[in-house]
């Protein structure tokens, strides 16, 4: 199957920190990988490297390729309106706008292959039910699937999102990442980086774990699970 991202020797470093060791990564179609390791592992650096984003001062080497195309030098806005979409750990969403406010906010009206507000609130009919609400007033899994539906307008290849567990109930944890696999089945590419590794075992088809910016081992989640070394991270996050 085509590789619809690569990145080949891609390396982050905030000033003389290396965040990310060389790295050759292929994020095949329709598959949902997931970067898996503990805090300070380098997720949230790879994900933005590919983003074309940055928190501070990251200086990044190596090459990013959406399919054939070259866009390590391209800017985050170039990427997302070539379908590399970043929800990040913030969400980025506005507490003090309406659901519809937010969803509406970065659309382009001239802008192919968009999403319909009616296609985000059919695949998301809890946001549909409390679009005049404000943002700042809803759980946070509803939050999490709002930044995940404000990111769908744009309709993007390469979805990817930032531990989107995070402080989330189990129950609501499971649903989101059902919602993310269905995209997958549905033809979206998704790369997903979590601390929570149990819960991203029966949606991953491929798991990447990082440690200290280098990748320690990948593979299914088969192929992984009783592996100590995944074992080691994911009980290194439970202390
Ligand atoms: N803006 C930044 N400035 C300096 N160092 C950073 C910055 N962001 C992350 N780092 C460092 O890079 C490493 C990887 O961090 P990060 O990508 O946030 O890991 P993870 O998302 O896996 O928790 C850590 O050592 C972290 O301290
Ligand atoms: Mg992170």
């Amino acid at each position: 199957m085509s590789a619809i991202l690569t990145t080949k020797g891609l390396t982050v470093r905030y000033g003389g920190n290396v965040a990310l060791q060389p790295l050759d990564l292929e994020i095949p179609e329709a598959s949902l990988i997931t970067v898996v390791g503990s805090n300070g592992a380098g997720k949230s650096t790879l994900l933005s490297a590919i983003a074309g984003w940055s928190r501070g001062k990251a200086i990044q080497t190596g090459d990013v390729f959406l399919r054939e195309e070259d866009i390590s030098k391209r800017s985050t806005v170039y990427r997302a309106n070539a379908g590399v979409t970043l929800v990040p750990e913030s969400h980025s969403i506005f507490y003090s706008l309406t659901v519809e406010e937010n969803l509406t906010l970065h659309r382009e009206s001239h802008r192919e292959g968009q999403r319909s507000l009616e296609e985000i609130y059919e695949l998301l009919p809890r946001l549909a039910e409390r679009k005049k609400q404000q943002a700042g007033s809803l759980s946070g899994g509803q939050r999490q699937m709002l930044a995940i539906g404000r990111a769908l307008i744009a309709n993007p290849t390469l979805l990817m999102l930032d531990e989107p567990s995070i402080g989330l109930a189990p129950q609501v944890i499971v649903e989101i990442l059902q919602f993310v696999r269905n995209l997958v089945d549905s033809g979206m590419s998704v790369l997903l980086s979590e601390q929570n590794v149990t819960a991203v075992l029966g949606v991953s088809d491929e798991l990447i774990l990082l440690e200290r910016g280098s990748v320690l081992t990948r593979g299914t989640p088969d192929e992984l699970k009783d592996d100590p070394r995944l074992i080691d991270a994911y009980l290194g996050t439970e202390s």
